[in-house]
């Protein structure tokens, strides 16, 4: 398959792995690709997308990246760093009046020396346009990345993640009847859902979301599909009825945990040895197991994607005090 340019930071392929004491679950056997390990700064999901975007910023000659997220935003991180590895400078859009406390990832975006711009959660409505203003205004050619990622350039990480996974379960000898995510811009899913199609291969992908709802989503992810089928011709007829997403599992709110996120963090750290993050995996690794106990995946092996975001977990330490 043909990729456009990308850089190769990201360390790839990522190791599936099945889980010790939870690897056989109500009739499905859990496996987990540790897109945890695509770096130690570039850790996660964002990795793989920005050896893409990055590299596209570099091709029009751009001197500096503009991004958005929020406080502890893994993808803000993930940027700043790679525009640091790679001569670029870095902008911050990032929601939320007040500089919080120097810890996670705000501290690593303070470490590299970011430019850093709080916007209110109001203005963050309209992260895109405040960004193309801002990019206008600065002295150097300026590369917009939109939120997480996650646009048509952005997904090339997540189709050839498709890619590696094929290989990782020949290479096992297994068939995975469904990969699951968790998701925030949208950008993972459907690069997993790009990869299934243009391979035209069984496999369910399926998502669980982290903030917002469900049809606001799979509207988000179609779109997604639709601008990359544009941009690089390919005629997949993928409809939103294929976009599969578990709703149900933001918790107390986006970023926020609460007992039952604790819980399973705790449980897998102990029983895993994986370090579950509280915006994301522990909210997707719920949200697996419930769809596990509905048996609503194809019955077999089943593979969760490990999207990362451990430096989040630091922040929230003396929710685990005991
Ligand atoms: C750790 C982690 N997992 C999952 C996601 C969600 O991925 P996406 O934004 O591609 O939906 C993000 C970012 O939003 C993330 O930082």
């Amino acid at each position: 398959m043909e990729y456009p340019p990308r850089f190769r930071m990201a360390h790839l392929p990522t190791p599936v792995q099945k889980l010790n004491k939870n690897h056989e679950y109500k009739g499905y056997r859990i496996w987990v690709k540790r897109d945890d390990l695509t770096g130690l700064e570039l850790t996660g999901n964002k990795a793989r997308k920005l050896d893409f975007l990055i590299r596209d910023a570099v091709l029009s000659g751009a001197g500096r990246v503009i991004t958005c997220g929020g406080l502890q935003s893994n993808h803000c991180r993930a940027t700043a760093f790679y525009a640091a590895k790679t001569g670029l400078k870095c902008t911050l859009l990032l929601r939320g009046e007040n500089p919080p406390a120097l810890e996670g990832n705000f501290f690593l975006y303070r470490l590299l020396g970011t430019e850093i711009i709080f916007i209110t959660p109001e203005q963050y409505k309209n992260n895109l346009e405040l960004m193309e203003e801002q990019a206008a205004k600065s002295a150097e050619q300026t590369y917009v990345i939109p939120e997480g990622g996650s646009n048509e350039i952005g997904c090339w990480g997540y189709i050839s993640a498709f890619d590696e996974i094929l290989s990782q379960q020949t290479d096992l000898g297994l068939e995975f009847g469904a990969v699951v995510t968790a998701t925030g811009s949208g950008g993972t899913h459907a690069g997993l859902l790009l990869g299934r199609n243009i391979h035209r291969a069984p496999t369910e992908i399926w998502s669980v979301n982290v903030a917002d709802t469900a049809p606001e989503f799979v509207r988000r992810i179609h779109g997604i599909c639709q601008s990359f089928s544009q941009r690089y011709h390919y005629q997949l007829n993928i409809n939103e009825n294929d976009i599969h997403i578990q709703d149900g599992f933001i918790g107390p709110g986006y970023a926020e945990i609460g007992p039952a996120e604790i819980e399973i963090i705790r449980r897998m750290a102990r029983e895993e040895g994986l370090i579950l993050d509280p915006a994301y995996t522990s909210k997707a690794f719920l949200g697996l197991l419930h769809l596990l106990d509905r048996q609503v995946l194809p019955k077999g092996p089943v593979l969760f994607i490990h999207t990362g975001g451990s430096f989040g977990l630091f922040p929230a330490w003396h929710q685990f005090a005991d």
